[in-house]
């Protein structure tokens, strides 16, 4: 158990350096002090302070965050082994997740508490790991320019393949990890032969690559986009900042699939030296932490017994697509693959 000084030591050089991180990839970077209880070695990048700090507070277990890319972690894991001092990774991306559970480096966790309080398909079947914040990636549209019977409810995202969206239609690079894990998606789904079709139909119809989500949405919002497609919880950041942003939320494919989604989530590192303390961790997370986990990035909780918080429950609900962690992962190389075939940039 760490002094009250250690702990609040750590929970300021968290504060403090966590504001100054990028959202991307980014160089390992050690956050605290040295003597923390657990180690979280982290490619999430959004708000993390508020809710370790309040785990800090309830538990006495002091954390610390190593950040870093999703490759650089699982390398420096893997080259740490049993010397290393990881004891939870945490990640973006269902596909992420299901190649970390592939490396070897988690641990299986058996726990009651995470099977109560997270979905099947957002977690590992073999208790690898366990999704705990989720967010949706949906169509969004300008309503000046768009009315919501436009889009085919059936599959929304196959139907922006329509000569109607010629010129009007904005979406991210081949190279985000949300463009390729939404094609894996729609490959599980559709099959490959529907969804090269769907892609190069995107193609056909011009479609204006923006580099990240934020840009593509005041591209919405001025008028030079009609629809794009983007992470939900893009929007509720900026209408924060501009609450008469022109930019309102499709929901995907409800008459169909459902909307796409992902997931943010973590397991216990195999060489950990705390696992209990580290499944602790993970267990408050999915439970009497979820609000503050997810409600600093407008996510929606995977536990459902817990609301999302006011914006984004404003977006109204909607049926989700499952996931398929081992498709979204499996399916990454071929997703990448067939985006180039189709010639998306
Ligand atoms: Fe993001």
């Amino acid at each position: 158990m760490p002094s009250p000084r250690t702990r609040r030591a750590t929970v300021a050089g968290l504060v403090a350096t966590a504001t100054v991180l990028p959202l991307s990839g980014c160089g390992v970077l050690g956050i605290g002090g040295s003597n923390a209880d657990l180690q979280i070695y982290s490619a999430r990048h959004y708000d993390l302070e508020g809710a370790f700090k309040e785990f800090q507070d309830e538990t006495g277990i002091s954390v610390e965050f190593i950040s870093g890319s999703d490759a650089e972690l699982l390398q420096r894991i893997k080259a740490e082994g049993a010397d290393g001092e990881a004891d939870v990774f945490m990640t973006v991306d269902a596909g992420n997740l299901w190649n970390a559970a592939e490396q070897g480096v988690l641990k299986p966790v058996e726990s009651q508490a995470l099977t109560d309080a997270v979905p099947a398909d957002l977690r590992d079947s073999g208790n690898q790991w366990f999704g705990l914040a989720m967010r949706a990636r949906t169509t969004m549209y300008n309503p000046d320019k768009v009315k919501p019977t436009d889009f085919d409810a059936t599959n929304t995202y196959a139907g922006l393949t329509d000569p109607k969206w010629k010129g009007r239609l904005c979406m991210r690079d081949a190279t985000s990890a949300y463009t390729q894990s939404l094609v894996a998606s729609l490959i599980d789904l559709d099959g490959r032969e529907k969804t090269l079709a769907t892609v190069k139909g995107w193609v056909a119809n011009d479609v204006d690559i923006k580099s990240n989500d934020v840009e593509l949405l005041k591209a919405i919002d001025a008028g030079t986009c009609d629809v794009g497609i983007t992470n939900h919880y893009y929007l509720a950041r900026e209408l924060k900042k501009k609450a008469d942003l022109k930019v309102k939320p499709f929901w995907a494919s409800q008459q169909g699939a459902g909307t796409h989604v992902n997931i943010s989530g973590a397991g216990v590192v195999k060489t950990s030296d705390n696992a209990a303390q580290a499944q602790q961790l993970i267990e408050w997370l999915a439970t009497k932490g979820q609000s503050s986990f997810v409600d600093g990035n407008h996510e929606y909780p995977v536990n459902e017994s817990v609301e999302p918080e006011p914006l984004i429950a404003g977006f109204g609900e909607f049926k989700r697509m499952p996931i398929s962690a081992e498709a979204y992962g499996s399916q990454n190389a071929e997703a990448v693959k067939l985006l180039a075939e189709a010639g998306y940039k």
